[in-house]
């Protein structure tokens, strides 16, 4: 079910968030079809589901599901050249944001999947994704919008199925409400353990982390973010079912 990117799909699961900001300058725009004709994919390109079709040399994979404007996403994928990273983002001005850190600092491990996460995972084979990282999600604050969260028992049941055993999942909000119902959710999936053993594990930003705008937004408005890390332990619960 792929479209053009940055375009709406015709069906499939509803993307509520904005797609497009302000029109990009043709400077930026050149660079976003540049880049993305370079490392951008469709699921069409993963005939037999495996990520690792899109890099030339074996490697584990690492997820970042909704990167915005892409700076902790380049900022992992700096630090660990040797990691296959597959970000997902619809909004095409972060996009466009991450093509220039792309390009600036020569990044060569990202492949940019424009669209919604959900169109990608059943394209995946499982067990092929090493780390997920969930940084900041939209937290949907009114109750009548809950259901539109990004941590749900089927998504939750979709990430399961494309990680390994013992791949790792972070989440991080500096909502107080989605902070609990992640922990609810993910608890009560069973496929995954939190890993935190003190405070300072859910509290403090991880050392192996990287600041996001989501993030520093939080900080400078006195709102502490919250880092949730768990480990996919078990098999899903849809290869039982
Ligand atoms: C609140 S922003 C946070 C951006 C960034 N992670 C940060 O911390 O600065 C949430 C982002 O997730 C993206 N997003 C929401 N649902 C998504 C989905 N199903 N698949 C991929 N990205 C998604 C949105 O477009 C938005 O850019």
């Amino acid at each position: 079910m792929v479209h053009a990117p940055g375009t709406k799909p015709s069906e499939g699961p509803h993307f509520y968030g904005r797609r497009r900001g302000h029109t990009l300058g043709p400077r930026r725009r050149e660079r976003l079809d540049d880049v993305l004709g370079r490392y951008g994919f469709v699921p069409s390109d993963l005939p037999d589901g495996t990520p690792q079709a899109l890099f030339d040399s074996p490697r584990p994979i690492w997820l970042e599901i909704g990167f915005g404007a892409g700076e902790h996403l380049a900022a992992q994928a700096a630090a660990h050249p040797d990691v296959g990273f597959i970000g997902c983002e619809p909004f095409r001005n972060g996009v466009a944001t991450l093509t220039r850190l792309i390009e600036e600092q020569a990044l060569t491990n990202i492949r940019v999947f424009h669209e919604d996460v959900r169109l990608l995972l059943p394209a995946l084979a499982p067990a092929v994704i090493d780390r997920v990282f969930l940084m900041f999600p939209d937290p949907w604050p009114k109750k009548r919008h809950h259901r539109r969260r990004f941590v749900t028992p089927e998504n939750l049941d979709q990430l399961a199925h494309v990680m390994r055993n013992g791949a790792a999942l972070r989440f991080a909000s500096d909502h107080p409400s989605y902070i609990r119902w992640t922990l609810a959710m993910v608890r009560a999936h069973g496929a995954f353990e939190w890993t935190a053993r003190c405070a300072a594990d859910w509290r403090d930003r991880p050392a192996d982390g990287a600041p996001t705008r989501f993030e520093e937004k939080a900080l400078a408005a006195g709102r502490p973010p919250v880092y949730l890390d768990f480990i996919r332990c078990q098999r899903p619960r849809l290869e039982g079912a």
